[in-house]
């Protein structure tokens, strides 16, 4: 049984049909990725599956579980955590607290401020622990805003991973990464998927092809083709794509 499933999931706005009977399937440990040009539907995808929007039809299931329509919070709660397309730091905070704001075990013990949870050793063990597996260690103190693009972008895959979840949903990392940044994020990604698994929405195909061991194209709201990197390397949508004639 796949960890994470989308069976037939439909999503239209207003008259606007942006999801048709979209099938998707994730195994546990593995990088699943998701291509496909400007408004073909990605995001909106992440934000069904992951709770932001209810789908008109379908099911979605997380170790057969059906966590379709249940609000994001819950979803989140059950095992499913995400990043976003435009960053959601708290760029006043440094990088340690924006991991403490984001543990749950911070929310549970409702510290009403951050002084109180600096008191708690096991907190701050707890997301140090976090800084660590997004290579941020010795960053603590570092206001997030004075980090590096590609710094800031591995502290909210850190915000994300907070949660401890099962899946991670990273929608579009390498955006506005340079190649060095880019680079670092790839090894990011094959260190964490030791512990998770990954679904990636990427433009950035050279990435994806490294990243991913299985891969679905999604264009005008439909899966048109999935399978490995090698399999799709030979399929005439992604040649297309690739000599930038879709994306
Ligand atoms: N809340 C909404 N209301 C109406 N239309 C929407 C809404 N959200 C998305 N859409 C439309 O759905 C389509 C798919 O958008 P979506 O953001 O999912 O595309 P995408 O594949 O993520 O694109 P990109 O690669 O540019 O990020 C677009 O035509 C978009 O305008
Ligand atoms: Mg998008």
């Amino acid at each position: 049984m796949a960890l994470f499933e989308a069976r037939s999931i439909h999503k239209r706005f207003g008259a606007r049909v942006v999801l048709e009977n979209v099938n998707l399937s994730f195994e546990a440990g593995q990088v699943s990725g998701i291509m496909g040009p400007n408004g073909a539907g990605k995001t909106t995808c992440f934000h069904v599956l992951t709770g932001r929007y209810a789908p008109d039809r379908g099911e979605i299931l997380l170790e057969g579980q059906s966590i379709g329509g249940l609000p994001p919070q819950r979803i989140a709660r059950l095992g499913v955590a995400r990043s976003f397309q435009v960053m959601n730091l708290f760029d006043d905070s440094t990088v340690l607290e924006n991991i403490l704001l984001a543990l749950p075990d911070f929310r549970a013990r409702r510290h009403k401020a951050l002084t109180a949870a600096f008191a708690d050793a096991a907190l701050i063990d707890e997301a140090r622990e976090v800084l660590d597996q997004v290579g941020l260690t010795g960053r603590e103190w570092e206001p997030s805003v004075s980090l590096s693009y590609g710094d800031r972008r591995a502290l909210e895959i850190g915000v994300a991973l907070a949660a401890r979840p099962r899946i991670l949903f990273l929608d579009e990392p390498t955006s506005g990464l340079g190649t060095e940044a880019t680079l670092n994020l790839a090894r990011l990604i094959a260190r964490l998927r030791q512990r998770y698994t990954i679904v990636v929405i990427e433009h950035d195909m050279r990435f994806l092809f490294r990243i991913a061991d299985r891969i679905a194209v999604i264009h005008w709201g439909q899966v048109i083709a999935e399978g490995t990197p090698a399999a799709l390397s030979t399929n005439k949508w992604v040649q297309r794509s690739a000599l930038g004639e879709l994306v």
